[in-house]
């Protein structure tokens, strides 16, 4: 494929990213929207003369951050004698447009996650003082139409989002409202990009969707573009893209069907490696949440996955103190912890979001009680982490080898179960995927020696 090449870059960017994989995702495609206009990415926010704050809206301090963030930007901009531009994209400016221009005037822009295809467009109006700065719409089929087509990718890792938005309204999230409803994109428009992506070096790819197991994508159009869920896509993906490794964040346990479950089995790209939210151990509580499963149903899947693929490392995202949430509840998230064995997990104290149905809940659980939980549950996670890491010591790993170590003389890596891998090697090694015998590990990561190179694939 001929692309045209891109304008020298004569003005810099800095972009911010907090939040999710989706977000990390944005910014990078925002990165793809600027380069055409001659904007080169920086690794700080100093003299830049583009910043870009990526939000998160999903806990109270993940939007806090936002507001001290731009009492620094404030200086920074005051130091280009006020020629940078300040834009606030993301969940936080799609949830609060309105009262960031109120609260920060030193933001000239605002765009929520399926506007910034039209940055650009939006970069031109404060150079012409025209006063429009905020661009909240949900186009999200018209953002992905809009985007480049090609992408700079930067190591042979990359994220690649599939379907967008949620339908789901669990009463303490703010996904549904941020991001807009559920949209899968079409397969052939997956492919061109998985494409892209394949021909710069990538090597793993890891499909992104707020609930990426809830896709129903048009199919190619040279097969008559029937629906295809997301076992098809990841076979064909895995296929076309000629990757070494698929990954897929975040599903539901909604969604998780028949098909998936046997890609886990039949699909040897799929990396054994299951990040499925649960949230609570309790009925009760997963009532309360509507997350439209049961705990039953939650291990019924995890055991299902499991027959198909035995070394299945299992990841989750655990609430503590949601409304109502008796000290029982929170022992069904304990023993429901001790049954499946987590390899990783995320968990959080509850925040209650302005505008969600838990917000208004009986039953709001003391600030302590919550940190107490949190404790107990976060102790017994780093236990299963550490044992899950200790447990590949003396087995042979393959890595995916993806840049320098912080220590000299290191290269730095990742596991099919994610970890964090260390070991003594050079640069040559990087973008391959190589075999260690595993001889260390901590709670955070493994480490071993090299056995040998895997070949590429060609
Ligand atoms: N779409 C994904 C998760 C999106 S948000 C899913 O459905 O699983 C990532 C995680 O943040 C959630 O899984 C949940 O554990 C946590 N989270 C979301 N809203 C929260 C809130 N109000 N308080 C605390 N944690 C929250
Ligand atoms: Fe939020 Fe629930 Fe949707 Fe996940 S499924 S994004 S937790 S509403
Ligand atoms: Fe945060 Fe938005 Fe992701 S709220 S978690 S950045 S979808």
């Amino acid at each position: 494929m001929t692309e045209t090449p891109l304008p020298k870059a004569t003005k810099t960017v800095f972009i911010k990213t907090y939040g999710c994989q989706m977000n990390v995702y944005d910014s990078e495609r925002m990165k793809d929207v600027l380069a055409p206009i001659g904007y080169g990415p920086v690794a700080g926010p100093e003299g830049a003369d583009l910043v870009i704050l990526n939000t998160c809206h999903i806990r109270e301090k993940a939007t806090e951050k936002v507001y001290s963030e731009l009492g620094q930007i404030k200086k920074q901009k005051a130091k280009t004698g006020g020629k940078m531009i300040v834009a606030v994209a993301g969940c936080v400016a799609q949830a609060e447009g309105e009262e960031i221009m109120r609260r920060a005037p030193v933001v000239d822009l605002v765009l929520g996650p399926q506007a910034y295809h039209k940055l650009p467009e939006m970069i031109a109006r404060v150079h012409r003082k025209t006063g429009e700065r905020l661009e909240t719409k949900f186009e999200t089929l018209e953002k992905f139409d809009a985007l480049p087509k090609t992408r700079s990718v930067d190591g042979p890792s990359a994220f690649l989002s599939i379907q967008e938005g949620c339908d789901k309204f669990c009463t303490f999230c703010v996904v549904p409202y941020t991001r807009g409803a559920e949209l899968s994109r079409p397969v052939d428009d997956i492919v061109v990009e998985a494409r892209s992506l394949a021909s710069q070096g990538v090597r793993e790819v890891n499909l992104l969707g707020q609930n990426v197991n809830a896709y129903h994508g048009a199919g190619p159009k040279l097969e008559g573009a029937a629906e295809w869920g997301l076992a098809q896509m990841i076979r064909h993906v895995a296929k076309v893209g000629g990757f070494d490794r698929i990954r897929y964040t975040t599903s539901h346990p909604r969604d998780m069907d028949d098909d998936l479950i046997t890609a886990h089995g039949d699909t040897p790209e799929l990396m054994p490696f299951l990040h499925l939210p649960v949230q609570s151990g309790s009925n009760t509580i997963l009532k309360a949440m509507n997350r439209g499963h049961t705990r039953e149903h939650y291990l019924s899947i995890m055991a299902r996955v499991k027959a198909v693929r035995p070394d299945i490392g299992f990841a989750s995202d655990f609430i503590v103190g949601f409304p109502g949430e008796s000290e029982a509840d929170f022992e069904d998230t304990m023993d429901l912890v001790r049954e499946v064995n987590f390899c990783i997990a995320y968990s959080f104290k509850y925040s209650s979001r302005p505008g969600t149905p838990a917000a208004e809940m009986f039953g709001q659980v003391p600030e302590e009680v919550k940190t107490t939980r949190l404790h107990r549950l976060q102790a017994l996670l780093w236990e299963q982490q550490t044992a899950f890491n200790l447990s590949k010591i003396g087995q042979t790993v393959p890595v995916l080898v993806t840049g320098k170590a912080r220590m000299p003389g290191q290269m730095a890596g990742r596991s099919p179960w994610l970890q964090s891998v260390y070991f003594d090697g050079d640069e040559s090694l990087n973008g391959q995927i190589v075999e260690l015998k595993i001889d260390h590990a901590t709670q955070n990561s493994i480490s071993g020696q090299v056995l040998r190179v895997k070949e590429v694939a060609v």
